[in-house]
């Protein structure tokens, strides 16, 4: 007899959403984390952390360039960077500690640990054997370096280094134009760090519709980032409070150096699955090191399922999660099942940038005839007043139909604006219903139907 219905293995968004569904589900659940708290790399050492320090940074931002214009006159604000870090820290744990509650309502065993399968049916912790029916890897990812870079997390930092740095750098040199190195970036570029950021491609988010990608880069060029693109990091070294950064431009292969106080490496993050006994049970995975699955999450062997981050697709917690309720929902003889067609992506920047759907490049690959559908937040009486109207929302939908395929916001509250094109998208809406549903003003998403009017007849306040 098995202990369990369904042992998760990782209590990061995949793995304690899908404990908790299960749960709800009627299985009998456990969920076993090596870390200390529940929450993965999201909650501990990700969005949460990050996004406490955005938040933070940006207001003392507002308050510096705003708030004399509106009237409110405050002495120069000034930063106490422990007391910073100490309110990032309370958000975390106030977050971990309400996973660790969703268990105990739910009823999921936390085994604290790390897991180790051990055969079909069966995961050591600590020496201890716990068999199950059904097994889930949601173990994530950590973050990649480049050859011959060491992290010492205090001089060369990952993301996770970087919200623990005991004081803000002077300077602070980014490698990757990604997601994680553009947000970490603007957080000390606000704070006053000089912030460089080298990206290998010559463009940087180089998943994003391009139009927002170079929008993005002006604006964040605007707040003082510097961007050297098309060079590659090849060296990192070390001196006693600082580093020094060798790049080459791919142009003309010509090498060049800049001195810094802090180095953040920001080039990707690979699967975890160090120690999880793959080989036991004879789990493949492909040549990233990422275990593969099929449509309902099986991995090479029975039983045994995969989501989130340590499985093909984009690393974001929230299409982890709905993996997790997908597989949980699958093992209890329902039909779970992810749109991954549907899937939002934000970069938490100030602006925020969202997508949903195909860009503007993978349409014409795919040769879709199209139209676009703009808005400038500048048309936007609610952005204007608040300070925000830089960016704009862009809707791409079909010629033929005018059924949406994709949307491209940046500005203000992107983040939260792309999810009634989602719901949209979901439903097989075109650009008229949208543009046709009344939006409340004055509010910022009167920007999202005004370019959804703009794939119809034409936008009003433009
Ligand atoms: P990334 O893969 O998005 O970007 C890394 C960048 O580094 C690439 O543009 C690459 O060309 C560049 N690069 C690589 N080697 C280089 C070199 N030697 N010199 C210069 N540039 C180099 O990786 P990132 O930003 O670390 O993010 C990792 C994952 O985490 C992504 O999948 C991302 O979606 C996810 N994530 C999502 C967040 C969100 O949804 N807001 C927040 C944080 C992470």
């Amino acid at each position: 007899m098995s202990n369990y219905d369904i042992i998760i293995i990782g209590g990061g968004p995949g793995g304690y959403v899908c404990a908790i569904r299960a749960a709800q589900l009627g299985l009998k659940t456990a969920c076993i984390e090596g870390r200390e708290t529940l929450g993965g790399t999201c909650l501990n050492v990700g969005c949460i952390p990050s996004k406490a320090l955005l938040h933070a940074s940006e207001l003392y931002y507002e308050t510096k360039k705003n708030f004399k214009t509106m009237g409110i006159e405050v002495d120069s604000p000034v930063i106490n960077w422990e007391k910073m870090l100490s309110y990032k820290n309370r958000m975390i744990k106030q977050n971990t500690q309400g996973i660790e509650y969703l268990f105990n309502k739910n009823k999921v065993d936390h085994i604290r640990g790390w897991g180790e399968i051990d055969g079909v049916g069966s995961v050591k912790v600590d020496g201890k054997k716990y068999t199950s029916k059904n097994i889930v890897i949601a173990t994530g990812s950590i973050p990649t370096s480049l050859p011959g870079i060491e992290i010492d997390q205090k001089t060369v930092v990952d993301s996770t280094g970087a919200l623990e740095l005991p004081e803000i750098p002077e300077s602070m040199v980014v490698i990757g134009a990604g997601i994680i190195g553009l947000e970490m970036g603007s957080i000390f570029s606000r704070l006053g760090s000089k912030v460089t950021v080298i990206e290998y491609l010559n463009r940087i988010t180089t998943e994003m519709d391009a139009e927002v990608s170079s929008e993005l880069q002006k604006l964040l060029k605007r707040q003082k980032l510097k961007f050297i693109l098309d060079s590659a990091v090849k060296k990192v070294e070390k001196t006693s409070s600082s580093a020094s950064v060798t790049y080459i431009q791919n142009a003309n292969n010509s090498e060049h150096t800049i001195e810094t106080s802090v180095v953040l490496v920001a080039t990707g993050r690979q699967a975890f699955t160090d120690r999880l006994g793959l080989d036991s049970v004879g789990i493949k995975v492909n040549k990233t090191g990422k275990i593969e699955v099929a449509k309902n999450f099986q991995t090479s062997c029975k039983n045994i399922y995969a989501i989130g981050d340590v499985t093909t697709g984009p690393m974001l917690a929230h299409k982890a999660e709905d993996e997790g309720i997908a597989i949980a929902e699958i093992i209890s003889g329902q039909k779970g099942h992810v749109n991954y067609n549907i899937i939002p992506s934000v970069i938490y920047t100030a602006p925020e940038v969202s997508s949903v759907g195909k860009t503007e490049e993978q349409l014409k690959e795919e040769g879709i005839v199209y139209k676009v559908g703009k808005f400038p937040f500048m048309g936007n009486g609610r952005a204007k007043v608040n300070f925000s109207a830089d960016g704009f929302v862009k809707i791409l939908s079909s010629m033929d139909t005018n059924r949406i395929l994709g949307a491209h916001i940046i500005g203000p509250g992107a983040g939260d604006l792309i999810h009634e094109i989602c719901v949209a998208m979901e439903f097989g809406a075109n650009a008229e219903d949208l543009a046709r549903t009344c939006h409340a003003h004055p509010t910022v998403s009167e920007a999202v139907r005004e370019a959804a009017l703009a794939c119809c007849d034409g936008a009003i306040h433009f």
